[in-house]
């Protein structure tokens, strides 16, 4: 009995450790359930936050990308631009110049360097001296600096060389603030106000021509009956104390006669025949024939380059012989032998030649030089003023112009002929 008791103890004790064993169990069990539930979250929240991650960056770095792609687009656009403004600046034919509030340049195109005979690059200089031989120029920016107001299109005559050009102006204010300054373009029109003077030559010419050649005309029938009857009265069957008088009106009025002839051909309409002409052939053929009028020891060179034009050779002969004769008279009133040069030098650029008939002679004054062109304007006690006048006439009517030339000593006529 004591042993059944005893082994039920045993067999009770068993069971309870057995029981307190199955919990420990199940608990270790719910334990690691647990925390392998906790780990999988982790887990999962760990990699859903990864890829937000990677998102986000990857759209920061798309716009950096478009951004970088805008900045080099507008970068592009920009030296773009700045290249055209540059190209435009710099194939101008007009003259182009800039200048700030103080005076200093900022742009000179190559235009302008070339009209304004600037070689280096003026960048920085003050515009008062890069322009102070261009005086009319200088004034007109200084003015608009000053006015803040814009001048437009105004001609100035400027120096250039020995003789003077004509600039076309327009100068604007530029911008506003404490850099404001001025733009000034300008162009060449010497070209066009010599087409201008050509034309107001012609003209007149014509006018002139108009007007006198019908009073000229009826003078010469006038003084051709004078001397008719002058020649009826033999001095012969005249008082001895008459005859100086008679003599003297038939003298008078032959003078008169030849210069209203003249008058007559220098006033009449040319009609020209025009043909290709070689300049400097016709040069050496005028003085060629006119050596025998000329006074012994006169030499005539012919020099430099000619070129074709078109013109009527009879009229061009006509010029050189009166040049040639002028040089010739003026030389030998001054007692020297006369050294005649004729020049010539071809412009492709302005398409022209020019050829100078230049001497050893006194020359020309200076307040004589535009008048010893005009009609009847001579120095000479024996001359009629027609020979200068008929030379420009001649020249007008090639389209071309006679002018006065500066030289060192002796006098230089200048002839310009468009090419043919
Ligand atoms: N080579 C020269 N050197 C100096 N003076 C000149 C020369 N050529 C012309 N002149 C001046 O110009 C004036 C006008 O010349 P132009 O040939 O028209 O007339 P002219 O010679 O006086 O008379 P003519 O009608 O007989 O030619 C001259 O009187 C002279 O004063
Ligand atoms: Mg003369």
């Amino acid at each position: 009995m004591e042993a059944e008791r005893l082994v039920t103890q045993y067999g009770y004790a068993l069971l309870g450790l057995t029981a307190v064993v199955a919990v420990l169990v199940a608990v270790l069990t719910f334990a690691l359930l647990r925390f392998a539930a906790a780990a999988r979250n982790a887990r999962q929240v760990l990699g859903e936050g990864s890829s937000e991650t990677v998102l986000l960056s990857a759209a920061l770095q798309d716009a950096v990308t478009r951004l970088k792609d805008q900045e080099r687009a507008m970068s592009a656009r920009a030296a773009a631009s700045e290249q055209l403004s540059a190209q435009i600046v710099e194939s101008l034919t007009a003259g182009l110049l800039v200048v700030g509030r103080a005076g200093g340049v900022k742009i000179l195109n190559p235009a302008g360097r070339r009209l304004l005979g600037v070689a280096g690059d003026p960048m920085g200089a003050d515009y008062r001296e890069l322009l102070d031989a261009v005086p009319p120029l200088r004034d007109a920016i200084a003015e608009c600096l000053a006015t803040r107001r814009a001048i437009l299109r105004r001609s100035l005559e400027v120096p250039r060389g020995d003789r003077s050009a004509h600039l076309g102006v327009t100068v604007s204010p530029l911008g506003g603030g404490d850099d404001a300054g001025a733009i000034c373009l300008f162009s060449d029109l010497t070209a066009v106000v010599e087409l201008e003077e050509q034309l107001r030559l012609k003209e007149a010419l014509a006018r002139l021509g108009e007007l006198t050649a019908g009073l000229a005309h009826e003078f010469r029938n006038g003084l051709a009956t004078i001397h008719g009857y002058s020649r009826l009265l033999a001095p012969d069957a005249l008082p001895p104390a008459y005859r100086p008088y008679v003599e003297g009106i038939r003298q008078e009025t032959e003078a008169l006669g030849q210069v209203v002839t003249n008058f007559l051909n220098f006033a009449r309409p040319e009609k020209p025949l025009f043909a290709p002409v070689a300049l400097a052939v016709l040069a050496r053929r005028a003085s060629d024939e006119l050596r025998h009028d000329l006074p012994g020891g006169t030499t005539v060179t012919v020099t430099g380059e000619f070129a074709d034009i078109q013109g009527d050779e009879v009229l061009l002969r006509q010029m050189f012989g009166n040049l040639l004769r002028n040089a010739a008279e003026a030389c030998d009133a001054a007692g020297r032998t006369p050294a005649i040069v004729i020049d010539g030098r071809v412009d492709r650029a302005r398409g022209t030649c020019a050829v100078t008939v230049s001497d050893n002679g006194p020359g020309i004054a200076p307040a004589d030089r535009e008048r010893v062109f005009q009609p009847f304007f001579t120095t000479r006690t024996r001359g009629t003023g027609l020979g200068l006048a008929v030379v420009q006439k001649i020249a007008v009517v090639h389209n071309g112009r006679a002018s006065v030339a500066a030289s060192a000593a002796g006098a230089s006529i200048e002839l310009t002929f468009p090419l043919a």
